[in-house]
């Protein structure tokens, strides 16, 4: 059972944990979102001076809750991509730095399978084959995990906006803060979802891509044209939209595939309303549904680490010059 240290710094969180396959000894997250905030979004450059001073204090707590001695660990991982280049080195250089003076091997993990294997942490017992979608501050992909647990088929993709980045970019324009996802997730508690019937973009039953900068700018016309908009009603609706193509091109994957699994992961895996459409859908068509915890939704190294033991399981090769890749893709 490969015992696994791994550290993520792809975006705003810094985070380190030890993971013995799917079993989590640690996972010590610092989220950054406070010092964002009042800039309306993630700055780089601050993002990857605040992983650089906190990364040594968290990597030190990781280690002593973990209760395990590091000559025991089987290898080092690291989110490589994607991500914000500069927080990607700052991760990449200091697991470099750990893996060369343990002398054990540093393997390099892509974010978005990170989020994938959230669900293997959460449901010990789940078995290929399975259709993931993703949904992130930067990706909203649907994926099918068939022979391999990290090496999917690519089903369809958003073809502009990911869905997080579609929260983020309305909340700005309705001017309720960030991260957008839980601030229109909180406003929309009082809104009406059918107030505004806002595009459901290429929701069509053959095509498994997604668009959503349209509906963006939906929301940017009504705003415009409203003498007194409800803020929680067009956060509501804007809500209501995304979750209804998210869970009907979910569903379309499914019955493209004929599969009946279904891992939901990434930051907008989180969003409650999500949640309860998947879990609604999922006792109507009888299938199963993998969402893990809101905790492990976001970013979290925890993911990562059991993203390389799903490497390890396979027999992955991992080279020697490991370098980070802002666009990786699978
Ligand atoms: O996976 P993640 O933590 O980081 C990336 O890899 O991008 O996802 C962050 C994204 C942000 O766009 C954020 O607004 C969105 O996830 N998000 C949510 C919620 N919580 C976070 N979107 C909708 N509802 C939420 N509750
Ligand atoms: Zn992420």
């Amino acid at each position: 059972m490969p015992l696994v240290l791994a550290i993520e710094t792809s975006c705003d969180e810094t985070s380190v944990a030890i993971v013995k396959d799917k079993e989590i000894l640690s996972n010590i997250v610092l989220s950054q979102i406070d010092i964002h905030q009042k800039f309306g979004g993630v700055v780089p450059e601050i993002a990857a001076r605040h992983h650089l001073k906190n990364l040594p204090i968290i990597y030190k707590q990781a280690v002593k809750e973990s209760q395990i001695n590091l000559s025991q660990i089987d290898a080092v991982a690291v989110t490589i991509g994607p991500g914000l280049v500069g927080a990607l080195l700052v991760g990449l250089s200091f697991a470099k730095g750990i893996a060369v003076s343990l002398k054990k091997p540093l393997i390099g993990v892509n974010h978005l399978l990170g989020h994938v294997c959230a669900a293997q942490l959460a449901f010990d017992f789940l078995t290929l084959p399975y259709v993931a979608l993703l949904v992130s501050g930067g990706h909203t992909e649907l994926l099918v995990f068939e022979n391999s647990a990290i090496k999917p088929r690519i089903l369809g993709r958003t073809l502009d906006d990911a869905a997080g980045e579609a929260f983020d970019k309305v909340a700005r324009l309705l001017n309720i803060g960030y991260p957008g996802g839980p601030a229109i997730e909180k406003v929309s508690k009082s809104g009406n979802p059918h107030k505004y019937n806002f595009p459901r973009a290429m929701i069509e039953r053959e095509n498994l891509d997604f668009s959503f900068s349209g509906l963006k700018t939906s929301v940017l016309y009504l705003l415009q044209k409203e003498k007194d908009p409800c803020i929680a009603d067009i956060a509501a609706s804007f809500q209501e939209s995304v979750v209804d193509v998210l869970v009907e091109k979910a569903i379309s994957a499914l019955q493209i595939t004929g599969l009946r699994k279904l891992v939901v992961s990434g930051g907008v895996a989180s969003n409650t309303r999500l949640r309860e459409k998947l879990n609604q859908r999922s006792k109507e068509l009888n299938f199963e549904l993998y969402i893990p915890p809101k905790a492990f939704c976001t970013d979290n190294a925890a993911m990562i680490a059991q993203a390389a033991i799903e490497m390890l399981n396979e027999g992955a090769s991992f080279p020697l010059n490991v370098t980070a890749d802002p666009a990786l893709s699978f």
